[in-house]
């Protein structure tokens, strides 16, 4: 259910749950992106005369009152924001709270002090999710990026009153099934990231799903040295080459065709401007080469291939991206699917720790066609996994 079927609810107060687990640098917000997130779904609650308790966690207290975990700084920033004040209320249940939401004029806004700081969020205890569902009279989940949790906050209130998608949830959603649930093929997947260890079901699950894989980053290394290649002193999980081979096997076997390296960029030190060689894989690196970028033959390669698609699902950066100039596959990629979406050729979802920060890096953040606030979240969907806080919405 979205907030659009809501109807005569002016005067009622909508418990929403958002994910306000913003960085923080010095007391200070660094990225601001999640409260921006947030802000047309309190404005359309408030716009229907509703008022609004946001519920959200911040770090990680696990159960106690950790006074530097309290999301207090948070209501001045929201409140700028949305050009509206926003009080707070220094706990997230019980009668103070009620009486704070209570007061509130119709179209007021509320946020919660932090809801792990009550042992019963984490363990989805029945108890603390009646506490919660006692402070609303419907439930609005906003927060995707912490829907991966069946927390009380996440899940277990969501069979207690009745449960809406909130406009950010029903966003990513949207563009997730546009990527990976219903796309228009071809479809292309970038993976990267140091690990295939840490990407391991989440490769097995694009697979089946994709026509084409691009796999970059530390994790190309494996999957050449698995196929034989010399890697010289580069990050290589070894003992991972037998599944690196497995995931080859089922890609062929679901007609998906992966797209490693052919050429690399190698260094011997790990730092910005560190001397470095450009090589064919077929190339013998000496011990000390360590591969920290893909080459320009294969960003060839690989953009080919993103124009012969109409979908690109991307996760994880294609070399090592924060030290220049080994940031140039993933910038040039980036690049190249920016001009093809702005071009309308193509759907671009990115999405999950590295990737936003990369993109940002490229400067096309915005540019692509979805970019999801998510890190853990999005990486459990594109497992294909079924996120509790999603489930519980459907009933
Ligand atoms: C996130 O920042 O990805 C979400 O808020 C989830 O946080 P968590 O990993 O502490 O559950």
């Amino acid at each position: 259910k979205t907030l659009d079927s809501l109807k005569d609810v002016a005067g009622k107060t909508a418990l929403v749950r958002v994910d306000f687990n913003v960085p923080v640098d010095g007391g200070k917000i660094t990225d601001d992106t999640r409260l921006r997130v947030a802000l047309p779904t309190i404005q359309k609650l408030t716009s229907k005369g509703m008022k609004v308790a946001l519920l959200a966690h911040f770090d990680r207290p696990k159960g106690k009152v950790v006074p530097e975990m309290s999301l207090a700084f948070v209501a001045p920033a929201l409140s700028n924001l949305l050009e509206a004040p926003v009080s707070f209320s220094d706990d997230c249940v019980g009668d103070a709270t009620k009486a704070l939401i209570t007061n509130m004029a119709d179209g007021g806004v509320i946020l919660l002090e932090n809801v792990r700081f009550h042992a019963g969020e984490e363990k989805n205890d029945p108890e603390f999710a009646a506490q919660l569902a006692a402070m609303g009279d419907i439930y609005v989940n906003d927060a995707f990026s912490a829907a991966h949790r069946a927390h009380a906050s996440t899940e277990g209130v969501a069979h207690l009153i009745p449960a809406y998608a909130g406009e950010s949830m029903r966003r990513e959603l949207e563009a997730l099934d546009a990527a990976l649930g219903t796309p228009v093929r071809p479809v292309i997947g970038i993976v990267g990231g140091s690990k295939v260890s840490t990407k391991l079901d989440l490769l097995k699950n694009l697979v089946t799903r994709l026509d084409t894989l691009s796999i970059g980053g530390g994790m190309a290394n494996t999957f050449l040295y698995a196929l034989g290649y010399d890697i010289g002193g580069s990050l290589c999980e070894k003992d991972m080459a037998d599944t690196a081979r497995e995931i080859m096997k089922l890609a062929d076997e679901n007609h998906c065709e992966i797209l490693l390296p052919v050429d690399v960029v190698v260094a011997q030190e790990f730092k910005a401007h560190a001397p470095s060689r450009e090589l064919s894989i077929d190339d013998a690196l000496t011990p000390d080469d360590k591969i920290f970028d893909a080459g320009a033959k294969t960003v060839d390669i690989l953009t080919d291939a993103i124009s012969k698609s109409k979908t690109l699902i991307w996760n994880g950066p294609l070399g090592v991206f924060e030290l220049p100039p080994f940031d140039k596959a993933t910038v040039a990629a980036a690049h190249f699917a920016a001009a093809q979406t702005k071009a309308k050729l193509l759907t671009a979802v990115a999405g999950g720790g590295d990737t936003v920060a990369a993109l940002n890096h490229a400067g096309v953040v915005d540019d692509m066609t979805f970019v999801s606030t998510a890190g853990g979240a999005f990486l459990e969907w594109m497992e294909g996994k079924e996120l509790p806080g999603v489930s519980a919405l459907n009933g």
